[in-house]
């Protein structure tokens, strides 16, 4: 019987420079942004250790030390507040830290999302593990978190699976957009996807977010893969040719998505958070 591997490992491509949010970005990594009192980065580790991955894997560059710090010990501040009413705001953090590792590489030049996933191998090796892009915040009020519904798709289908979303027919030109053949209600498997279409030409308006699940297939593909849209290495590119031979599902998943990588959805999330925990 083939052994079928699960889900364990998470990649977080954190690199980027975050040019949206200048100022701020230009010495604070842009995952390192809170969302009230827990940087974005903190949200999607949660969320990867909900879903039963304990292996973190972080892709930075440089300016992105607090990121290692963040999730390292603190002894003199922790022992500062050790015993105090205070003790209790680091206690979350402190879990994730004893639940999962943690490990970094750094992407040397910016060459695109696509290259920061292949700069990730050598954290990730030959496995399936799963994506997720930091500022996009996903939060499911009503059960299980998106990478947990995710999970379980790729053991049922054993290939790729992205999260999808539909955005307005005059938003796709900032995702890549899918098509394909529905499986049901919340599935399609994909045989189609444009890297950022204007909307004449998009194929759908299923935009993909950042919630992937990859097969380790894809990191040989990534490195045949050509610079794209943009001169990117696009991962939407090397997705296409899994999506080819029918390895790439799509699914809508269940809970809310807030673009963190925008100051309007930044806000937005802010207040979400800040009604849901008050
Ligand atoms: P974005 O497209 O949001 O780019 O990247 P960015 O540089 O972070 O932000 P802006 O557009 O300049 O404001 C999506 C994700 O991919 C990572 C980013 O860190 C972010 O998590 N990324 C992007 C890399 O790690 N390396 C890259 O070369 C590009």
């Amino acid at each position: 019987m083939v052994k079928v591997k699960k889900v364990k490992k998470c990649l977080f491509p954190a690199a980027g420079y975050g040019t949206r949010f200048l100022p701020v970005t230009k010495a604070i990594p842009k995952e390192m942004l809170p969302i009230l009192t827990k940087p974005l980065l903190q949200y999607g580790v949660s969320e990867a250790v909900e879903a039963d991955m304990n292996i973190m894997a972080v892709v930075t560059g440089r300016g992105k030390r607090a990121i290692e710090d963040h999730f390292d010990t603190s002894f003199e501040l922790e022992h500062q507040i050790q015993g105090t009413s205070k003790e209790s705001l680091l206690s979350e953090l402190k879990t994730l830290k004893e639940k999962c590792t943690f490990s970094y590489t750094r992407q040397i030049e910016m060459k695109g999302l696509g290259h920061a996933i292949l700069s990730g191998e050598v954290l990730i090796g030959n496995a399936p593990f799963a994506v997720v892009l930091a500022d996009d915040l996903c939060d499911n009020e009503d059960g299980e978190g998106v990478l947990a519904q995710m999970v379980k798709l790729y053991d049922k289908y054993q290939c790729s699976v992205v999260a999808v979303e539909e955005v307005p027919k005059e938003e796709t030109q900032k995702y890549g957009v899918i098509a394909g053949t529905a499986i049901n209600d919340e599935l399609i498997r994909v045989d189609d996807m444009v890297e950022k279409p204007k909307p004449e030409d998009a194929p759908s308006n299923l935009a993909i977010i950042g919630r992937y699940i990859l097969t380790p297939d894809i990191f040989d593909i990534l490195r045949k893969t050509p610079p794209g849209r943009g001169g990117e290495i696009q991962i939407t590119d090397a997705l296409l040719k899994q999506a080819e031979i029918g390895k790439v599902i799509a699914y809508k998943f269940k809970g809310k998505r807030f673009d963190c990588g925008s100051v309007d959805g930044f806000v937005e999330a802010t207040n979400y958070f800040y009604n849901k925990e008050k």
